[in-house]
This record gives C-alpha cells, sequence and structure tokens, in this order.
C-alpha cells in the first residue's frame, strides 16, 4: 500500500531553499574499521560501547494506553537493536505514576516485567553489542483546545476586573450584577476583539492554545513542591531500570518538559529554583543526586538538555556552557545536546487539538527538514555541541558529548568525530529510515543504506499520536499479507536488510 499523505504543518524558515542529501562517500571496510566512529568508548560507569554510534530517544506511540510495553514496542526495539549501534536510548518514558495515553511509564513496579523483556529483546537481537539506556522524563499537564463555547460556559472564572475591562471597551454595557452567566455569555458573544480586551493573556492564551500548566505556576501546590517531588520519582524510577537490566538511564532536560522547563531563562520562580542560572539548574542537579546515590557509580547516568532554546527570551548557548559544567561536575557520564523544541513558539492548534512543541521556530531547530535556510538541516546543531564539549573541557573535564540533528552520512559523522566537535554521534532519524545504517557502513557496505529523505513524515505522524513509522518502509514488499501494518495500512517496522544480496 502506497504511503498516506500526512500533512505536515511544522515550521520551515521563511527562505525555504530545498536543499539535496549531501554526495557522498561511504568508506570501505577498512576505512570503516579504522573510522573513530567505530572505536569503542568506555564512560565512567565502566560502560562500554563498542562503537560511538548513537540512536537517540524517539516516541513511536506504540505503549499501551496504560504506559506499558506492549509487542509493538518490542518489535519497534528489536528493530533498531538488528543493526547493533553503540547506544539505543528508550523513548521519553514518564516517572511518575500518572495517565498519560500511550507513552511508556516507569512509575511503579508493574512496570518492570514488561521493560525487563525489552532489555532481553534488545540484548538478543544485537548479539549483547548495543547498551540500552532509557531517557525518564516529567512533563506537566496540557489539556485540547476547547470549543470557545465551552471555554466561557464552564473553565472561565471571571473576576471583577473582568467587568471592568468589559466596560471600557462597552461602556454602554449592563450591570450583569450578580449574573455571572450572563457576563460569560455577552463576552463570549463579544467575539476575538472583546476576549483580546477583557482576558488576561494567560487566559487567551488557554483558550487558543489549551490549558498548559508551566512550572512558573507556584499558586498550584504541585507545581510548587516539584523540587520536592521529582528527585524521589526520578531516583525510584532509574531504581526501577536498573532492576530492569537497562545499562542506564539518561535524565530528560530538553525540550519542552519539565526539567527543561526549569533550565530555561524564562523561569522566574522565586523560591530559589528560577531567576539565575545558578537556581535554574538546582533541580535538574537535585535530581541528578538523588538518582545517583540511588544507583551508584556504576550505573550510567546521563542528561539532555538544550544548547539553545530558540525563543524569545530563552537560554542561549552561553547558559548552555554553564550548564554543561555543572552536570560535568555532577558526574554525569555522558551529556547529550539537542536544540529547541519548545510550547512557547508552538503554532495554535485545531480546536479539540492539543498544543505540540515542534510546530515553530524552535521545532526546527529540533528536527531540521531539507526545506530550510542557506546552513540547511545537516550537522546543523553541531555548534552547540562543540561549544558546550568547550566548555566542559576547558573547567577539565572528560565527561562525553552527544550530538545530534541531521546526521546522516559517514562522511560527517566521521569529520565531528575527528574534529572534537562531540564523542558520540545521535542519529535518530537516518537510524528509523534504516536501522542497519550503522553495520552497514561499517561493513563497507554504505551504498545500500536507505538514506533518510529529512521531510519529518515520521514526525508528522508523532504530531498525531499515531504510531511512527517512515516513508520509505511502505515501499517495500507493498503486498506482502505477512507484513504488520497500522490501520491505515503503514508498515509497522522496517524491511529486513537481505545481506546475501550484496555479500
Ligand atoms: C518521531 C520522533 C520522536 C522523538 N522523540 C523524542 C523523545 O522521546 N525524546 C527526545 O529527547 N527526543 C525525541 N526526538 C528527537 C530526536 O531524538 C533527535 O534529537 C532529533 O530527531 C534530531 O536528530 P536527527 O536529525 O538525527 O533526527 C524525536 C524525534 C522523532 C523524529
Ligand atoms: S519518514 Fe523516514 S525518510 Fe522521512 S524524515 Fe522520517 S525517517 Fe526520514
Amino acid at each position: 500500500m502506497a504511503a498516506r499523505c500526512i500533512c505536515n504543518p511544522m515550521w520551515s524558515p521563511p527562505e525555504r531553499i530545498r536543499h539535496p542529501l549531501p554526495e557522498t562517500r561511504w568508506p570501505t571496510a577498512e576505512e570503516a574499521r579504522n573510522a573513530l566512529l567505530f572505536q569503542p568508548l568506555c564512560l565512567k560507569s565502566g560502560l562500554v560501547l563498542h562503537s560511538r554510534t548513537w540512536v537517540p530517544a524517539m516516541v513511536p506511540w506504540r505503549a499501551s494506553e496504560d504506559g506499558m510495553v506492549t509487542p509493538m514496542v518490542l518489535r519497534w526495539y528489536e528493530r533498531f537493536a538488528m543493526g547493533e549501534p553503540g547506544v539505543i536510548v528508550v523513548e521519553a518514558t514518564g516517572v511518575r505514576d500518572i495517565p498519560s495515553g500511550p507513552l511508556l511509564r516507569i512509575g511503579d513496579r508493574r512496570f518492570l516485567p514488561g521493560l525487563a523483556e525489552l532489555v532481553q529483546t534488545v540484548r538478543q537481537a544485537s548479539g549483547g553489542r548495543t547498551r540500552l539506556l532509557i531517557q525518564l522524563i516529567d512533563f506537566l499537564p496540557v489539556r485540547r483546545r476547547p470549543e470557545p463555547a465551552k471555554w466561557f460556559s464552564r473553565f472561565w472564572r471571571p473576576k471583577p476586573y473582568h467587568y471592568e475591562r468589559f466596560h471600557q471597551t462597552i461602556p454602554d454595557a449592563p450591570d450583569w450584577k450578580g449574573d455571572d452567566g450572563e457576563f460569560r455569555e455577552a463576552v463570549f458573544q463579544g467575539g476575538p476583539e472583546v476576549w483580546k480586551s477583557v482576558l488576561t493573556q494567560r487566559e487567551w492564551e488557554e483558550l487558543h492554545f489549551g490549558y498548559r500548566e508551566r512550572i512558573t505556576d507556584t499558586h498550584l501546590p504541585l507545581v510548587r513542591d516539584l523540587p520536592v517531588i521529582l528527585p524521589k520519582a526520578f531516583a525510584d524510577a532509574a531504581s526501577l531500570a536498573q532492576e530492569a537490566g537497562l545499562d542506564g538511564v539518561e535524565i530528560h532536560c530538553a525540550h519542552a518538559y519539565t526539567l527543561a522547563g526549569f533550565l530555561s531563562a524564562l523561569n522566574d520562580r522565586t523560591d530559589g529554583y528560577g531567576g539565575e542560572k545558578e537556581n535554574r539548574i538546582r533541580l535538574p542537579l537535585e535530581v541528578i543526586e538523588a538518582v545517583r546515590n540511588r544507583v551508584g557509580e556504576k550505573m550510567t547516568v546521563g542528561c539532555r538538555f538544550l544548547g539553545d532554546e530558540f525563543i524569545v527570551g530563552g537560554s542561549t548557548v552561553a547558559d548552555a556552557g554553564y550548564f554543561g559544567q555543572r552536570f560535568a561536575e555532577a558526574g554525569v557520564d555522558f551529556v547529550s545536546v539537542s536544540a529547541g523544541g519548545k510550547f512557547e513558539d508552538a503554532k495554535m492548534p485545531k480546536i479539540h487539538e492539543a498544543v505540540y512543541p515542534y510546530t515553530g521556530p524552535s521545532g526546527y531547530a529540533c528536527m531540521p527538514t531539507v526545506l530550510s535556510d542557506e546552513r540547511g538541516p545537516f550537522g546543523r546543531n553541531v555548534y552547540l555541541a562543540q561549544k558546550i564539549r568547550s566548555a566542559i573541557r576547558d573547567g577539565g573535564w572528560t565527561t562525553p558529548v552527544v550530538t545530534a540533528g541531521g546526521i546522516a552520512t559517514f562522511e560527517l559523522a566521521e569529520k565531528l568525530l575527528q574534529e572534537q566537535c562531540a564523542d558520540l554521534i545521535g542519529s535518530a532519524r537516518q537510524s528509523l529510515a534504516d536501522p542497519d545504517w550503522f553495520k552497514k557502513v561499517q561493513l563497507g557496505l554504505g551504498y545500500e543504506v536507505r538514506r533518510c529523505k529529512f521531510t519529518n513524515y515520521c514526525e508528522g505522524l508523532d504530531q498525531k499520536h499515531k504510531q511512527v513509522t517512515c516513508q520509505l518502509w511502505d515501499r517495500a514488499d507493498k503486498d506482502d499479507p505477512n507484513v504488520d501494518r497500522t490501520s491505515d495500512g503503514r508498515r509497522l517496522v522496517a524491511p529486513a536488510w537481505t545481506r546475501s544480496m550484496s555479500l
């Protein structure tokens, strides 16, 4: 069945220059053998990676509604493991035991058997070569954009200043003393112009983007108490990961989620966890400390954070260099550098849909496509990793740095390692397009790599909370009834690599 068009409403740079995939020369097996990319690396924890190849976290929307590992989750990771990368990071997995749809969770012992099976599956499929980490995440509630009529009648709480503002806008409006209902209806009927003048900025956003909790909502007890709740929640989760047999954890301090919110320059909490960068990094460091105390020195503990938030008023690479140093000082085994992916500049969702943090310029920075500006998508964010690495090295730490963002050829990957821009090469979408790609390169069969188009069909699916697949897979075995497919006919796992054809 042909790949269906998934419209991709992501933002693109206004220049809209279409970049071709770079021409590249693949190495011979001999060249690959000598390449830095395929040399082992030993982390501080003692974990030995057989190569510097890394598959970063990717949510495939395959967990059960209650966050359990399903057979489709196992098949997803099994397929990556068959390509034997140095590391696979399991998708963002929720540390708290709260419902969050088909996203993996690790906030209770009942998740253990599934995660242990996942570990065994990856070990078996990679012949024990691939190390398995899990990305631990916390996020705050985000609701769908409501129907305006419903929002005004059910969710909005009018206050005296709303009445005042309405009377300033429409001086001869009635008094409505004691009749909230009629006032709500009058404002709703007033339409967008009246909404803009009567509502607060936060209410206006809630109406147009849906309710979204922020780490600065300290009037809410659960938000106020995050510094108390999260170190234990992450430590408990890391301990379960250890029990399940995972090699390590990656604390998610990137993109639009709770710990990234604390790191953000927009964090103006006044309780010692916001404001200056020294305060903003306090909770992520307390989380890392709690995790480390719980799992010991031999379990790998790393963190992913942003080299730049790419939003107005957000943290920049100067803050990120400082954060990198503090994480290194705290003794993490690696830092993984990402970019952007924020709610603040996301597109307004349709009514009944939820705002998605990868639809604005910061989303573009996170997962750049070939429709770009002069710089294009390939290795676009490497300079961030490089600057953070330099700051870490200047401070005297040797903590390895992972970079990602449009790295899909051996030539670029090897150059970045040789030039000491990074220590590990993360490749998400190229590994999705072809989970065997690192292995093909290593065997001198790079010309067989199914190359990612970097047009984000997969990301469009993620955005719609649909099972993630790659548009290139669908072309293989179109009529084979034995191939597992989604309900809309898409192939669920990458086709097998028939090596015999080339060896
Ligand atoms: C479908 C999809 C899901 C993703 N899920 C996550 C995630 O769970 N956690 C995370 O840190 N990054 C996530 N990312 C971002 C990737 O890890 C990576 O940083 C980004 O795609 C850029 O790397 P690339 O150019 O090699 O794809 C996701 C990316 C894609 C395409
Ligand atoms: S759908 Fe496939 S080819 Fe397209 S960007 Fe995603 S991984 Fe690459």
